[in-house]
C-alpha cells in the first residue's frame, strides 16, 4: 500500500495565514457549466501559488471518471479514488505527492460506476474526508464541468464555489443555468466569478456585467469578480509539458495573475468557516436533531444530490 507523504513538505505558517489557525481546512469548489474553459489550470496553479504562502493544500480531483489533474501534472498515481468508494482503501492511502508540496487525490480514469456518485459513495467519501479535516488549510476541488449531480454533490458541500467562465456567449449561459440549479434548488446565495483566457479586459467586464445583472436580478445571489486570468500561451506549453505554467513559466502574464488570486483568496478567507463543509456536511446529516432532512436519518437516510 502507498501511503503519500503529503503535509511534510508545507512550509510553517507566515503571518498573514494566521487566522487560518483553525482544525479544518476551508474547501472550494472550481467549476464551469462550458466545458474546457481552464478549471483543471486554475486548480493547479492556484493551489502551488497556495501552498507557496506557506498553506498545506489539497487538490480533490473531482472530475469522476475522466480524472485530468494527474496528466496536467504529469503524475501516475497508482491508486485514486475508485479505490476509496470501493472499500478497497481510506483516503489517505490513495493521496498522491504533487508539486512543491501539494497533494493531490486522484479521480479515477475511465471508471464508468463514478459517472454518478450513489447516496452510499456520497456518504462514504463525506466520512473519509474527515480524516483529512487536520492535515490541510485549504482544499481544492475540480468537479468537472456541467451541471451533473457528482458537480452539484461537491460545490454544496463546498464552502465557497468558484465558477469559471472564458467570455463566450455559451460559456456564459452555461455558467448562469449551473448558479441558478445551485441557487435555487440548494440555497447556494454566492459565486465568485473567474474569467479566464481574457484577451480585452473591457469585452470581459462587459460580458461579467451582464452575468453579475441577470444573477442578482433573477436569482437573488450575489456574483463576485474573483478576477481574470489573460489568454496566455503559455499555458498551452505548459500543458504540453505537463507542469503548471506557474512553476514553467513563473513570469509569464498568467502566472502572475495566479499569484495575485492566491493572495486576494488568502486575503479574503473567511475567520468563521461557514455552513457547508465536508466535515460539517457529514456531522449535520448525522446530527442528533436530523429535524431538516425530514426525518431520522438512519431510518431513511437522504440523498445529497439525487442521481
Ligand atoms: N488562460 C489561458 N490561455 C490560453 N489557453 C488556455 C488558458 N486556460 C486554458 N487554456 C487552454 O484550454 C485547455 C483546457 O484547459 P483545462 O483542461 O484546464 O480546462 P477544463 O475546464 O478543466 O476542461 P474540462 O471541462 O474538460 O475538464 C488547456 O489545455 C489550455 O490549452
Ligand atoms: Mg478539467
Amino acid at each position: 500500500m502507498q501511503i503519500a507523504s503529503y503535509g511534510n513538505t508545507a512550509r510553517p505558517f507566515s503571518s498573514p495565514s494566521e487566522p487560518l489557525a483553525r482544525n479544518s481546512p476551508y474547501v472550494l469548489s472550481v467549476s464551469s457549466g462550458k466545458g474546457g474553459v481552464g478549471k483543471t489550470n486554475v486548480v493547479i496553479n492556484l493551489a502551488v501559488e497556495i501552498q507557496r504562502r506557506g498553506l498545506r493544500v489539497l487538490v480533490f480531483d473531482a472530475d469522476m471518471g475522466l480524472s485530468n489533474v494527474p496528466i496536467l501534472l504529469g503524475l501516475v498515481p497508482q491508486y485514486n479514488i475508485s479505490h476509496v468508494l470501493f472499500g478497497e482503501m481510506r483516503m489517505k492511502e490513495v493521496l498522491f505527492p504533487g508539486p512543491e508540496g501539494v497533494t493531490v487525490l486522484p479521480a479515477g480514469f475511465g471508471v464508468q460506476e463514478l459517472a454518478a456518485l450513489t447516496e452510499e459513495q456520497q456518504l462514504r467519501l463525506l466520512c473519509e474526508t474527515e480524516e483529512l479535516e487536520e492535515d490541510f488549510d485549504v482544499v481544492l476541488i475540480d468537479t468537472g464541468a456541467g451541471i451533473s449531480p457528482n458537480v452539484l454533490f461537491f460545490n454544496i458541500v463546498s464552502h465557497d464555489n468558484i465558477v469559471v467562465v472564458c467570455p463566450e456567449p455559451t460559456s456564459m449561459s452555461d455558467a448562469y443555468v449551473l448558479m441558478k440549479i445551485l441557487a435555487l434548488r440548494y440555497q447556494r446565495k454566492s459565486f465568485k466569478v473567474l474569467m479566464n483566457s481574457v484577451k480585452q479586459e473591457d469585452e470581459a467586464a462587459r460580458v461579467l456585467d451582464r452575468i453579475t445583472d441577470a444573477s442578482q436580478r433573477f436569482l437573488g445571489v450575489s456574483v463576485r469578480h474573483f478576477g481574470n486570468i489573460p489568454h496566455d500561451r503559455r499555458i498551452a506549453e505548459a500543458v504540453r509539458c505537463q507542469k503548471p505554467v506557474v512553476e514553467l513559466y513563473p513570469d509569464s502574464a498568467s502566472s502572475q495573475a495566479f499569484s495575485q488570486l492566491a493572495s486576494q483568496l488568502l486575503g479574503s478567507m473567511p475567520e468563521e468557516l461557514p455552513v457547508g463543509s465536508l466535515q460539517f456536511f457529514w456531522k449535520r446529516l448525522f446530527a442528533s436533531d436530523s429535524s431538516e432532512w425530514g426525518g431520522d436519518p438512519f431510518q431513511s437516510r437522504p440523498t445529497l444530490v439525487s442521481t
